[in-house]
């Protein structure tokens, strides 16, 4: 029809600390999606996948360089068909980054962090950490948050590999112990 409202996309700036994959958290005001609906009637027909574009060529920005605000499974869907993000890094509120977010993000150069922030491996996902590579550490305070896994796979097992971290650390451990003691 004429100019019939299909569907709705709101965007916005947030002030948020974000967790990098290395477990560092950055204070940003990154773009978020609030707001993302299309008509019952008009879903899986690329109203949204329109809707988003225009969004994205408006602001300029990045599909993982925007923060999403509680995505729904549909939404989550969305990303990976059309954008093909999924891998998410652990955050402590209820917003979604993806790998990547921190790859050349426009605001992180205020930070003056970038050059470090380019590293891929600061941005990789880390659900796939063997539990046995961080959970070996002596004298670690057992406190579970989510986001102190990423610290120690991105910043041990970036020129290491995986399987050695746990020895690694449990080495080291004890010979700071004895170095103390
Ligand atoms: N079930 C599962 N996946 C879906 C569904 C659904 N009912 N609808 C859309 N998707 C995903 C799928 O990946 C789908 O691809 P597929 O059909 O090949 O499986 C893809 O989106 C389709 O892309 P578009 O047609 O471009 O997207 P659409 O116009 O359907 O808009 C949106 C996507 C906005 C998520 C829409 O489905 C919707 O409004 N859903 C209900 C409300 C909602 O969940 N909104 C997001 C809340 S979170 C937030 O707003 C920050």
């Amino acid at each position: 029809g004429q100019g019939t409202v299909v569907g709705l996309l709101k965007v916005g700036r947030k002030k948020l600390y974000v967790f990098d994959a290395t477990g560092a958290h950055h204070e940003m005001q990154p773009l978020c999606v609030l707001d993302f609906y299309v008509h019952e009637s008009k879903q899986r027909m690329g109203c949204g996948k329109t809707l988003y574009e225009y969004m994205l060529s408006e602001e300029n920005t990045l599909p993982q360089h925007l923060a999403i605000d509680r995505p729904s499974e549909k939404f989550l869907g969305f990303l990976y068909k059309h954008y093909g993000l999924h891998k998410i890094l652990p955050q402590t509120n209820n917003f979604v980054v993806f790998e990547g977010f921190f790859i050349a993000h426009p605001d992180l150069k205020k930070e003056g962090r970038g050059n470090i922030l380019q590293s891929p491996s600061l941005n990789r996902f880390s659900a796939d950490v063997p539990k046995n590579s961080i959970a070996t550490r002596d004298n670690e305070v057992e406190e579970s948050h989510t986001y102190m896994q990423p610290t120690l796979y991105g910043r041990y097992a970036a020129h290491k590999p995986p399987s050695t971290i746990g020895k690694i650390l449990q080495n080291s451990g004890s010979h700071h112990s004895q170095q103390n003691g």
